[in-house]
């Protein structure tokens, strides 16, 4: 896809050089987006073993029930501050436009992968946004309801509604985020060529851009001589 280069630790997102080749993620996003996969998943295979006896099975694999039960929590901490991070790095991008909504009108020809149909789009697509806005808001319920049942025993009997809704909340939660964490991993795995190499190298081609995310492409070369 790219040539064989690795691109500077500081170079900004949408710095475009003359090869052919432009910076889609700095070093500090890919950092913190593997951060963020790494405790996600460690939070995913903790919590489902403690969800059902089905699945605790895969309490064995992290060291065993009491070891995951006593990490999970502060994993949970750190996904948090990761998710917190990449709210801070990328809000600004995830906003939904005009594009963005004839975009999604458009979705099945994304689906069916001829992109070539699809409106012009920014650094991101609407399916990206939707993914970030809920792993956002679902990590903001999942951190009070989580912060209620690690100190479980803090509220009082009177108050036992309250253990009760935070369970909810954090299974609900947790199944929401699960949900968009399957499609996003299948989405930039096997779905859209070139994403992957991205997040761990942070480079795109100039095709690619133009390709997938043709305003952000426009943006950042100045080149409008595709726009229609
Ligand atoms: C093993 C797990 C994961 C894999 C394989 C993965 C893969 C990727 C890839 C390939 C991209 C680049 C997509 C592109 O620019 O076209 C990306 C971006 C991104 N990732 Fe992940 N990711 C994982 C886990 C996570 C987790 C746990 C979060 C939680 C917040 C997350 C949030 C994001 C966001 C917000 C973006 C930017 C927008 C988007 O592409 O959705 N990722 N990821």
């Amino acid at each position: 896809m790219t040539a064989s280069r690795v691109i500077s630790p500081r170079e900004p997102a949408g710095t475009v050089h003359p090869e052919g080749i432009i910076t889609r993620y700095t070093l500090n996003e890919r950092l913190n987006h593997w951060f963020a996969a790494l405790t996600y998943l460690y939070c995913l295979i903790t919590g489902l073993a403690f969800w059902s006896p089905y699945m605790y099975w895969l309490a064995a694999i992290v060291g065993g029930g009491p070891t995951a039960r006593f990490w999970h929590p502060w994993f949970g901490l750190a996904f948090t501050v990761s998710v917190f991070l990449m709210y801070d790095m990328w809000h600004r991008d995830m906003r939904t436009t005009e594009a963005d909504k004839q975009w999604s009108k458009d979705v099945e020809y994304y689906i069916k992968n001829e992109d070539e149909k699809l409106p012009p789009i920014g650094r991101f697509n609407h399916g990206q946004k939707i993914f970030f806005w809920l792993m956002l808001y679902g990590i903001i319920l999942l951190l009070i309801s989580g912060i209620g049942l690690w100190f479980v025993e803090s509220i009082p009997w009177s108050l036992h509604w309250l253990r009760y809704l935070a369970v909810t909340i954090h299974v609900a939660a947790a199944l929401a985020t699960i949900g968009g964490f399957i499609i996003h991993v299948y989405m930039g795995t096997a779905m859209v060529r070139g994403g992957f190499t991205s997040i761990i190298r942070g480079e795109v081609s100039t095709a690619w851009a133009k390709t997938h995310h043709r305003l952000w492409y426009e943006q950042v070369t100045g080149d409008t001589s595709t726009k229609k």
